[in-house]
């Protein structure tokens, strides 16, 4: 419509509906993908066994890496549970520890996991038109708590941000939320290892 030269910006769509986006390809993390996430290893290899459903995706847009750019884009995890465990994001620190990020959640009903290196843990149940801000320092990792609804959230972070996901793989984070009496629970992971 507006024809001008030296274009800097961008434009770019998200169904509000879905989360997903028409113009750009989202990386998707099938649970072959998420081997020693979930802490029942027997029943993550039986629901693996029937199927390879995909658990989350989410639009990485390639912003410079940057202070002052704004990474973002929007994540869509998936409704299931394997074992006792909700669907969830593997989860991750940033690299640059000192940077938050903000979740507005589009969709469905969620569960933020946070914790610090220090052993701080922060849980906020969220759902649709509600925004977790997670602090600096925090990993974090988006569970779906619902039934039946994906849980979609546009995020954003400073550009510089990037992902830490080796120390979440490796140790896990402390806590794990899982489903007790029909309702989520927070419990001591028992592989978690300092
Ligand atoms: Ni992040």
């Amino acid at each position: 419509m507006f024809n001008v030269a030296n274009v800097k910006s961008t434009l770019v769509d998200f169904d509000p509906i879905s989360g997903l986006s028409k113009s750009r390809s989202s990386i998707r993390r099938k649970l072959s993908n998420m081997k020693g996430i979930f802490y029942d290893k027997a029943a993550y290899d039986a629901a693996l066994s029937k199927g390879d459903p995909l658990v989350y995706e989410f639009y990485e847009m390639g912003v410079p890496h940057s202070s002052g750019d704004v990474a973002y884009g929007t994540t869509i995890t998936y409704p299931g549970k394997i074992g006792d465990e909700y669907h969830m994001t593997k989860g991750h620190f940033h690299t640059a520890l000192d940077t938050a990020e903000v979740y507005f959640c589009l969709g469905g009903h969620g569960l933020m996991l946070m914790e610090n290196p220090e052993g701080d843990v922060e849980v906020q149940e969220f759902r649709k038109g509600q925004v977790v801000y997670v602090p600096c320092r925090y990993a974090h990792r988006g569970i779906n708590i619902s039934v039946d609804r994906p849980l979609i959230a546009f995020f954003a972070c400073p550009g510089h941000a990037g992902h830490d996901y080796g120390t979440i793989e490796t140790k896990g984070f402390r806590k794990l939320v899982v489903e007790r009496n029909g309702k989520p629970t927070l419990i001591d992971n028992p592989r978690w290892t300092r």
